[in-house]
């Protein structure tokens, strides 16, 4: 997989088509940002006009069904997103570990559903506020990774890792650099173990109120390879600014 910074925006359940003009605008100007990978993740109802619309940019989902098909109501399988002209999924979002209860185990099902389908995959892990104080942060994140992350052969080469922790998500609040850096170090070690040589090629996104301000300094952090983005990514002019902050040709 790419080694270039990879920005991916998470529209969350937010748009309808007339979001697509902003998918257009986020497209043109990713052209210009040949240094960055760029992507969305819009509702999944949008997911084929979307990939119609965009020519510079990937397109992907925001869940998946570990099963490829069945009695399912509402639920959508890797291969439809695949099919509906998706090239990545995220798994194991926090609003879906919370809102759905889903396990480390339901997750790593999933992403290796969605690497079996043909698509790259997005796992995320991220701790709780409480967690985070009572010292046990990287604890939790590690045992993410370690229970989450797809085991199949070659589950590596299209992998990426989302730290995102759960109290900074849609509330303006941030870690710290060195807090980031060092969550994201434990990430990489605990990839190490389970991937050896290959995790190097996995890129480590920290999510969580990335925006325009604080995008470069979060992206500058260690072992940090872009950003999944949430609230900021809706409007092309605040999630291109990110974009701007990830270009290499931008970095001291
Ligand atoms: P936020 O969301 O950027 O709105 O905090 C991030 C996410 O949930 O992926």
């Amino acid at each position: 997989m790419s080694n270039l910074p990879y920005i991916v925006g998470n529209w969350k359940m937010n748009g309808v088509r007339a979001m697509l003009a902003e998918a257009r605008s986020i497209d043109r100007a990713a052209s210009r940002y040949n240094k960055v990978q760029v992507a969305l993740a819009p509702p999944a109802t949008l997911i084929h006009r979307l990939q119609e619309a965009v020519e510079n940019i990937g397109v992907g989902g925001q869940d998946c069904r570990a099963e490829e098909s069945g009695a399912f109501t509402g639920d959508i399988a890797a291969p439809m997103l695949k099919d509906a002209g998706a090239d990545f999924v995220i798994v194991g979002h926090s609003e879906r570990r919370a809102g759905y209860g889903e396990t480390d185990e339901m997750v790593r099902a999933k992403a290796e559903a969605a690497l079996e389908a043909g698509l790259t995959v997005i796992v995320c892990v991220g701790e709780t506020e409480a967690e985070r104080d009572s010292g046990n942060a990287e604890a939790v994140v590690t045992r993410q990774v370690a229970g989450s992350v797809p085991q199949t052969k070659n589950a590596a080469d299209r992998l990426s890792i989302a730290y995102e922790p759960v109290w900074a998500i849609g509330t303006g609040r941030v870690p710290s650099v060195a807090d980031v850096g060092s969550m994201h170090c434990a990430i990489r070690k605990q990839l190490q173990d389970i991937y050896a040589k290959k995790a190097a090629a996995i890129r480590i996104l920290y999510g969580g109120s990335v925006k325009a301000e604080n995008a470069q300094e979060l992206l500058g952090a260690e072992n940090v390879g872009g950003a999944l983005v949430g609230g900021a990514s809706l409007l092309a002019d605040s999630f291109i600014a990110i974009v701007d902050a990830a270009s290499p040709a931008k970095a001291e």
